[in-house]
């Protein structure tokens, strides 16, 4: 054996174990995540063909008198495709004095403002007077979101469509081991995401969302008087960030309802203004401090701080990703309602 030849095969001794080595990290391919393929942009094109048209009519008309609308929406999306896949089931009440209480009612989804439910709802009753039957609540939803990421000054990207809502509700409680917390790890989100199908890089650019929106002071008092049980704030803020923080957040006795918003430059702009914050120690959640601690997330957090348009192309297409977790397909799984908030 030459040595060049030698050295090709120990070349692709290690490309081998590399390659097995990375592939056992990467998520596990999910055989139920698998309806997806079936999602197409013109799926409604003979069946509804106004249907871009009519959300888009109540989105910007609600966007107009409830801009607040618009992140909320866009996290119920989150939500709803997280717990039990893209399948409208964040929108289902619980039943007037049932047992158990629905996925809606559990704490994380109870934060989302209402209005978020209602444009869904009323694009849905447009939707049914147009073409009764067709259209399920998962894609409105989907649609929606992307409206109101556009509306605030995002990406506007084609929806794939053609998921069925799903038939069962899930229990409220099953909620929290399926959404993030301010309070998790990098590890611990990127083990969810990948239980999702999604990966870090998903991550990274998924939680660029947090552009525009709203976050209650209990996500992040701890940050301001008692970091990690130091009786100090985080030492990784911005003194005059974390000062104004302090003003909208006591430590004692404030109201429960006060939301600060998460991009403190351009709080109503869909941009990568986010990443920026974080490089500047003015993120609002610890797990988007981390994003830019992280060695493993800080490199992309930096790219996109730099680079709008891949924020824009990166953030439409796992927005695509997103939409694909979980979809139904059948009436084994699935059905489409008449109104959003109930089963047929
Ligand atoms: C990855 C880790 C994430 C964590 C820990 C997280 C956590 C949170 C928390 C605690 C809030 C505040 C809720 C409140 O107080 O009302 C929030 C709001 C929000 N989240 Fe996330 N989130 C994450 C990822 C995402 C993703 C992937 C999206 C969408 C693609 C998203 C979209 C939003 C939006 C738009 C809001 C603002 C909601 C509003 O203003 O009503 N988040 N998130
Ligand atoms: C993390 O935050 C959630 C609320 O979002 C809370 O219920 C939970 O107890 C917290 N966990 C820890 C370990 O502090
Ligand atoms: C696959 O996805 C389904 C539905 O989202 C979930 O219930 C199940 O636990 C997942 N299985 C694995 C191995 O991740």
């Amino acid at each position: 054996m030459s040595p060049s030849t030698s050295m090709l095969l120990i070349l692709f001794f290690f490309i081998t174990i590399i390659t097995t080595t990375c592939s056992s990290l990467s998520a596990p391919v999910n055989t139920s995540l698998v309806h997806h393929r079936y999602l197409t942009v013109d799926y409604y094109a003979k069946t509804c063909p106004q249907l871009d048209q009519i959300v888009g009519f109540v989105t910007s008309q609600t966007f107009k008198y409830s801009p607040a609308t618009a992140p909320a929406t866009i996290r119920l999306f989150f939500h709803d495709c997280f717990v039990q896949g893209c399948d409208g089931s964040i929108l289902i009440s619980s039943k007037p004095g049932g047992k158990q209480l629905a996925e809606k009612e559990s704490e994380d989804n109870k934060e989302i403002p209402t209005g978020a439910y209602d444009v869904i709802e009323k694009a849905k009753a447009m939707v049914e007077r147009k073409c009764p039957g067709v259209v399920s609540c998962a894609d409105i939803l989907a649609l929606a979101a992307r409206d109101f990421i556009h509306l605030t000054g995002g990406p506007y990207y084609p929806v794939k469509k053609g998921r069925w809502d799903g038939k069962q509700t899930p229990m409220a409680s099953l909620v929290y081991s399926n959404v993030p917390h301010a309070n998790s790890t990098i590890d611990d989100l990127l083990k969810l995401f990948l239980s999702k199908g999604l990966t870090l890089n998903d991550l990274v650019v998924l939680s660029g969302a947090h552009s525009i929106g709203f976050a209650h002071c209990k996500h992040f008092v701890n940050r301001l008087y008692n970091f990690q049980g130091t009786n100090k704030p985080d030492p990784d803020m911005d003194p005059r960030h974390l000062k104004s923080l302090k003003m909208s957040c006591p430590r004692y006795g404030g109201n429960i309802g006060v939301v600060v918003p998460f991009d403190a430059t351009t709080p109503f702009a869909f941009d990568n203004a986010y990443y920026q914050n974080l490089q500047g120690k003015l993120g609002l959640l610890a797990t988007d401090k981390a994003l830019f601690s992280d060695p493993r997330t800080k490199p992309l957090v930096q790219t996109l701080a730099k680079d709008k348009n891949k924020f824009f192309q990166d953030f439409s297409s796992a927005m695509e990703r997103l939409g694909n977790v979980g979809v139904k397909r059948g009436k084994k799984h699935g059905e489409i309602r008449r109104v959003c908030n109930m089963h047929l």
